[in-house]
This record gives structure tokens, C-alpha cells and sequence, in this order.
């Protein structure tokens, strides 16, 4: 495809006191470590090299768009989080965010747990070598075949959502002659500061037993009667890409209390809590996530200072972090396909994909970076927002950012931090194939979920 300079469109003063884009990057070619996969550098010609390898060969390998996963990066936060935790704590991966049976692997050697919410994810687990017995089981209304294989696998925790649940579990585990160890997913009554699609703790949702009314006392009472079930603990997960602290610490306090309750009750202190996942991540420059160790500080003395107020055994903690861990290590590259400046708004960019691969902006108005990857540029920047090439306007990638006004179709561009909930939430809109995610390590690169074909759409459509 052509390379030729193309007219810009508006890129100065008259539009920058619109919209919520800050200015632009000093330098657009000086790629920000924040929001870029660790082994993500430019080489000597400019172009994007991730795990040695440039984004040209990538794309003329692999086509686009793409997702590119940078293995190393994925393995160094897993360990980040399993040393910060250290041998008292577990860490589940929340399979939600992306899973595969390489990442299972990878999960598997790099000593971490697995959280799993459905049957297709619980199938992918094992079916990757996960021992049953680092598995979670998730969700809010699990089939009862879905608890059978749970049980029958011999996962090792199922967490609640309810009381027909309690009864479910507890039924399934009778049958086939278990204990099923439980936990008790509790709803805190913490607004966290998110998009409001993704807070999950405030009490008008879906999810969990509510800690205010008593609920979740009437819950563990339940629950600590039924044979079938062993009460492990209590979990809570207050939301998604927070950054504040002070929701978690609210939290943990609060189950803290429930435990302390459960004690003066029953007599019996439960060994776990769960603070569920929900730490945010770096999307454009203006993001400052937490380190994994400042996390894990801040969960544990919050515990213990709880727990020695209300003198109770400090509970053995885990997490479930699925976006800070596999997030910042993905990015998508695409090929930009047409460039339509408007006059006095912004030029808009379409590229190869859009919402069918990355939903997150459509549905939270998530923010998302983006920059030139096959070349370095000097032109001046140029305000545009990226777009898809499905059938609707809401099909924006990336709402406001800056590309160098010599942007040109047959240009690739990349778009980071979309290794959380853009392949696993893809869709077929259109018709779409969903793109494939290659994993890259060292100076090689393998595709870990291939690119879907036609023919696995006709495959599908049996009319
Ligand atoms: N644990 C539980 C019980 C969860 O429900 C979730 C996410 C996690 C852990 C992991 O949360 P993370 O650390 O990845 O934020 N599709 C939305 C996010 C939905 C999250 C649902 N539950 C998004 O794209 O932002």
C-alpha cells in the first residue's frame, strides 16, 4: 500500500480546548514504558520490536490485526504477584481477563492459581494440566452441571453466589460423597470507583450476599450446616480497574468484622479471606497503577491490624488479580486502511479491526493509547480517533489521541494494553474473524490462539 503523505486534518489549538484528550506527547515517537509491554523497544530503523522481533515481520507473519503477547512480560508480573504475596498468600489469575491453554501453562510453572467463571474456562483449565486443586470456581448462577464437574474434578474452592447455590453445592457434593471446600462470595457495600458496569460491591447487583442486612451471616449459617459443604472463608471483589486503595481496605475490614462474627456465633474461625481482583492498570500516560508489593502491603496490614483488633488467627489472604497481570502485556497492531480528516473536528482513523476486537471503548468508554509503530515520524501531531470497520458509529478503538500527521494507509499502528477482556470479550459483529493472539519470547513468535477462518463461521451455521 501507498506510503504517501496524506493531507492532515485539524491538529492545532482550535480543537485541543474540546474533548477530554490531554495535549499531545512531546514526542510521538518516544514510546511511553507505562503502557508498553516490557520487552517493547523501537530498533535502529524505528519501527516497534517486542521480544526481538519488529512489527513488520509480525504483521507479514501473522497478518492483522493481531494480538501480540509479550510472554516474559506475562511471566515477570506473575511472579511480581506471587513474590509480593509470598507463601502465606495465594494468588489466583482470573481467567476472565484472557485464557488459553499456554497461559494456563505459563500460570501452572509460574506457581499461580486459577480462577475460572464458567465451564468452557473450566475445561480449558484442566484440559491445560491446572491441578484441580488450584482452581476457583466463580460465578453467579453456575449450572448444576457445571458444579458437578467442578466437584467431581475436585476443584478447590467453589465460591458461592446464593442461597439456592448453598444448597446446590452442598446437594452435588452429597451425591458423589465430598466435602466441597466453599467460600462465601459477600457483598460489601463499597461503591468503587470505576465505570459502574464494572463495580460489583454496592448493593444494587447481581453478585453476592449481602453483608448489611445479615444475609451473609444467614449464608455461613446455612452453610456451616450441610455436610457436604467445608466453609473455607469469605470472598469479596469490590470492582474492576481501581486504583484507590481505600475501597479494598473498607473491604477487608469489613469481612474482618463478618469473621469476627462468625467466631462469637458459631465458634469457628474461618481460615480464608478473598479480596477478589479489580487492580487497575496503566491505558494511556495519565494512568499511575500500583506495584504489586505496595498491593500486597497495604491488603496485609490492613488484615492484620483487623484481626488483631478483633482478636482473631490472621486468615490465610488470596487475590485474584486478571487484568494487572495479562493487561499491559498485550498489544493490537493494526493496518491503517483510510484517513477522512474533518475539518475543524479531527481525523478519523480506520483500521483492520475495531469493536469486534476490542469492545472495551464502545462499552465503558475506555480509554486506550495508540501510536505509529512500523516507522518513527517528525511530522507534527495530529488529533484523530480510531476507528473500526464494522457497520456503526459507536465503533471507536480509541476516542481522542495524537498520530503524526503523515500517518498514511498501509502504516501499522498499535494499540497497548489490550491483553485484558479484548480477545476474551471479541465478537463475531459482521462477521468478523476474531483475531489471533501470538505470543512472543526471545526472538520467536507462536501463535497460542489462532485466527478464526470462514470457514469456522459456516462451521457454526448448520441451516
Ligand atoms: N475476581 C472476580 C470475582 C471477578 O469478578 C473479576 C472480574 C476478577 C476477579 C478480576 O478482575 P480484574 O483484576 O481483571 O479487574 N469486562 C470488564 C471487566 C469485568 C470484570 C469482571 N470480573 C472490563 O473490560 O473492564
Amino acid at each position: 500500500m501507498s506510503r504517501s503523505a496524506h493531507p492532515a486534518g485539524p491538529r492545532h489549538a482550535d480543537v485541543l480546548t474540546e474533548g477530554h484528550y490531554s495535549a499531545p506527547a512531546a514526542d510521538l515517537n518516544v514510546l511511553d514504558e507505562k503502557v508498553w509491554s516490557r520487552t517493547v523497544t523501537r530498533d535502529a530503523d524505528g519501527a516497534l520490536t517486542v521480544g526481538g522481533i519488529t512489527v513488520a515481520r509480525l504483521a507479514e507473519e501473522f497478518g492483522t490485526p493481531a494480538y501480540f503477547l509479550d510472554e516474559r512480560d506475562f511471566r515477570a508480573r506473575c511472579r511480581a504477584w506471587a513474590d509480593a504475596f509470598g507463601p502465606d498468600a495465594d494468588v489466583f489469575y482470573a481467567g476472565k481477563a484472557f485464557l488459553s491453554r499456554a497461559v494456563v501453562r505459563w500460570l501452572k510453572e509460574e506457581g499461580l492459581n486459577l480462577d475460572v467463571c464458567s465451564g468452557g474456562e473450566l475445561t480449558t483449565a484442566l484440559d491445560a494440566g491446572m491441578p484441580a486443586e488450584r482452581i476457583a470456581f466463580h460465578g453467579n448462577n453456575k449450572t448444576v452441571a457445571e458444579i458437578e464437574r467442578a466437584v467431581e474434578a475436585g476443584v478447590g474452592r467453589i465460591v458461592l453466589d446464593s442461597f439456592q447455590e448453598i444448597v446446590r453445592v452442598a446437594h452435588v457434593a452429597r451425591r458423589h460423597g465430598v466435602r466441597q471446600r466453599v467460600q462465601i462470595r459477600v457483598t460489601v457495600g463499597v461503591e468503587a470507583h470505576t465505570h459502574e458496569f464494572i463495580a460489583t460491591a454496592h448493593e444494587d447487583q447481581k453478585f453476592g450476599i449481602a453483608l448489611a442486612d445479615g444475609q451473609a451471616a444467614e449464608a455461613v449459617r446455612r452453610a456451616l450446616a450441610l455436610d457436604g459443604l467445608e466453609l473455607i472463608g469469605v470472598h469479596s471483589h469490590i470492582g474492576s480497574q481501581i486504583f484507590d486503595m481505600a475501597g479494598f481496605e473498607v473491604s477487608a475490614r469489613r469481612v474482618v468484622q463478618l469473621l469476627a462474627e462468625i467466631r462469637d456465633e458459631h465458634g469457628v474461625e474461618l481460615p480464608e479471606i478473598d479480596l477478589g481482583g479489580g487492580l487497575g492498570i496503566a491505558y494511556t500516560s495519565e494512568d499511575d497503577p500500583r506495584e504489586p508489593h505496595e498491593i500486597a502491603k497495604a491488603l496485609s496490614d490492613i488484615v492484620t491490624r483487623e484481626c488483631e483488633a478483633a482478636k482473631l488467627r490472621t486468615p490465610r489472604i488470596s487475590v485474584e488479580p486478571g487484568r494487572a497481570i495479562v493487561g499491559p502485556t498485550a498489544f493490537t497492531l493494526y493496518e491503517v486502511g483510510t484517513i477522512k480528516p474533518l475539518e475543524g473536528l479531527r481525523t478519523y482513523v480506520s483500521v483492520d479491526g475495531g469493536m469486534s476486537d476490542n469492545i472495551r471503548t464502545a462499552l465503558y468508554d475506555a480509554e486506550y493509547s495508540v501510536a505509529l509503530v512500523s516507522r518513527t515520524s517528525d511530522a507534527e501531531p495530529m488529533l484523530v480517533r480510531v476507528v473500526g470497520k464494522h457497520c456503526e458509529s459507536g465503533d471507536i478503538v480509541v476516542k481522542d489521541a495524537f498520530l503524526p500527521a503523515d500517518l498514511a494507509p498501509g502504516d501499522l499502528i498499535a494499540v497497548p494494553a489490550t491483553g485484558a477482556y479484548c480477545r476474551s470479550m471479541a465478537s463475531n459483529y459482521n462477521h468478523a474473524l476474531r483475531p489471533p493472539v501470538v505470543a512472543v519470547r526471545d526472538g520467536e513468535a507462536r501463535v497460542i490462539v489462532r485466527r478464526e477462518t470462514e470457514e469456522d463461521l459456516l462451521r457454526l451455521d448448520v441451516g
